[in-house]
């Protein structure tokens, strides 16, 4: 029987699995061929590194109209609130089928839920598994993934780019070229439908929480072919990474910690958030990450400092072992003395701009995950709110993909040419080098007028040179990531020069020195919202 209809997958996180699997079951009996790709597995996903957990109301005194309030007001005014309802409102029923599929989360005393408290959210409402809640919903959705005959799993393939063509109602996008990693093979793979689930692009700055993988491939296809992004200005910087000095990668100290009790130190041992906001250390991530980085740039220190000590060694160990296991193994005891953070890259607010059924601005594309702008987040997302739009929204777009019947006939997957893949040149090296350090400087928690304009100058000499290496003949992975990181970049960066308040995430001191007003209070006085 030849397959009536084909959906390419890109992207093995949370989100893709979801939309592969919920779209197979929907399309039992029918001839969809499903297939689900990504350059290294589940377990090099962002979703995989997910410490803190999936916001769910599970307790009669909240109400998802509690949660649907709290995300509006992280999210600073810039959410779709209709997005916001249909996400928030399922998030008990997508916990439920979780634990059906046999997830485990932790318990009470009671054997009930047990949630925890994270910043922005006025209920303890983060379903978790100790600090390894995204591993643990990796785990279900992969086994049912590689269960499930239907998904055809490729673990090695890199997107390049996609596929478009003209047609008699306009652009549609009609597959995605992708290159193997092992052996540098190029192929055109043709789809009715292709997803893009691609991830985060923290790599783009010089510290960030997200895995290597995280370079943006989603985001900069999309660019490439044209469709409309989102949000781009909005990164959410993470306030608690765990500060390694000459350590490229960056650990994360989950927000979970601080609502079980840590607080944020001043360098002379004084409350950090005391007076800042009335949610104090549980305030919206922009609100502390700023905080902190005030605090650094004041005192002149590069980091501050953690204070766990008063949530108890059994609580900590019990709730925070894969924690507790990184702190002991570079010789520091959380319980005896405060651990030290700094800010870090964490999550990109907007991106490839979707409805609420992960349909993006092109005909045949979906967006779903951290690479999609779905309107969720707003210019700053809640804590743990990723884990659950990606449990939902790919349910929507599985049902809208099922719904469609409709398939012409698809030219066969064609090997196109082959890359010999080669190490990195040095000044390719350079060149990543140089964007993160000018993202960071100049892009990131706190940005201005100038130092954008510099960003933007020195982000089109690094595309230049990128484009020199390619030119000049050199096919290394690094390279090709460094050209999707680069576009990215200038994306957030272009929509920061854009911006004309201090919303969210996105704070241009020049704003301030104008007068124009921040949308909500950000820093200082207890007055906000
Ligand atoms: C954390 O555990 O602090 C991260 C959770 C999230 O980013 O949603």
């Amino acid at each position: 029987m030849s397959v009536q209809r084909k959906v390419i997958v890109v992207g093995s996180g949370v989100a893709g699995m979801a939309f592969a699997h919920r779209l197979s079951a929907l399309t039992r009996g029918q001839q969809v061929e499903i297939q689900l790709l990504s350059k290294a597995g589940p377990q090099a996903s962002n979703s995989n590194a997910a410490q803190g957990g999936v916001a769910a109301v599970i307790h009669p005194a909240d109400s998802w109209e509690k949660h649907r309030d709290d995300t509006l007001r992280v999210g600073d005014g810039r959410c779709d609130p209709a997005v916001v309802e249909r996400v928030v409102k399922e998030g008990a029923a997508s916990i439920e089928e979780l634990l059906a599929k046999g997830a485990r989360f932790d318990l009470d005393g009671d054997g009930r839920l047990n949630a925890a408290r994270e910043g922005g959210h006025s209920a303890a409402r983060v379903v978790h598994r100790g600090d390894r809640t995204g591993a643990e919903l990796v785990r279900v959705l992969y086994e049912q993934v590689k269960r499930d005959p239907r998904i055809k799993v490729e673990e090695t393939l890199m997107a390049l780019d996609l596929l478009t063509e003209e047609g008699p109602q306009g652009r549609r996008c009609t597959g995605i070229r992708t290159m193997d990693v092992r052996t540098g093979a190029i192929t055109e793979h043709h789809a009715h439908v292709t997803v893009l689930a691609t991830g985060g692009s923290g790599r783009i700055y010089r510290h960030t929480t997200n895995p290597a993988g995280a370079t943006g491939a989603g985001v900069a296809m999309a660019i490439r072919a044209g469709v409309p992004l989102r949000d781009m200005a909005f990164v959410q910087f993470h306030p608690t990474a765990l500060y390694e000095p000459g350590k490229a990668d960056t650990f994360l100290i989950s927000e979970a910690v601080r609502g079980a009790g840590a607080v944020l130190l001043m360098p002379d041992g004084s409350r950090l958030m005391d007076g800042r906001h009335p949610m104090a250390d549980l305030a919206p991530r922009n609100i502390v990450a700023r905080a902190i980085h005030a605090v650094m740039r004041e005192t002149g220190v590069d980091h501050v400092r953690l204070d766990a000590t008063r949530i108890g060694e059994a609580r900590f160990a019990r709730e925070f072992p894969m924690i507790l296991d990184h702190c002991w193994s570079i010789g520091l005891d959380p319980m005896k003395e405060p651990i030290p953070v700094m800010p870090a890259a964490h999550y990109l607010c907007g991106g490839i701009a979707t409805d609420a059924d992960g349909r993006t601005g092109l005909d045949g594309l979906i967006a779903l995950g951290e690479c999609a702008g779905s309107g969720l987040h707003g210019a700053d997302r809640l804590a743990s709110n990723s884990l659950l739009e990606a449990l939902v929204i790919p349910r929507y777009a599985a049902a809208a993909v099922a719904g469609d019947r409709h398939g012409d006939p698809l030219p066969s997957d064609a090997v196109t040419g082959r890359i010999m893949l080669m190490d990195a040149e040095a000044a390719t090296t350079a060149a990543t080098s140089r964007m993160r350090d000018c993202m960071t400087a100049n892009v990131g928690i706190v940005r201005e007028n100038e130092g954008l304009r510099t960003a933007a100058r020195e982000l089109e000499e690094v595309r230049n040179t990128a484009d020199v290496q390619w030119q000049a003949g050199e096919r290394s992975l690094a390279l090709m990531e460094l050209r999707d990181m680069v576009l990215v970049a200038r994306a957030i960066c272009q929509q920061a020069m854009q911006e004309p308040a201090n919303t969210g995430a996105h704070f241009n001191v020049d704003n301030e020195r104008r007068g124009v007003k921040p949308r909500v209070a950000t820093l200082v006085d207890g007055a906000t919202a």
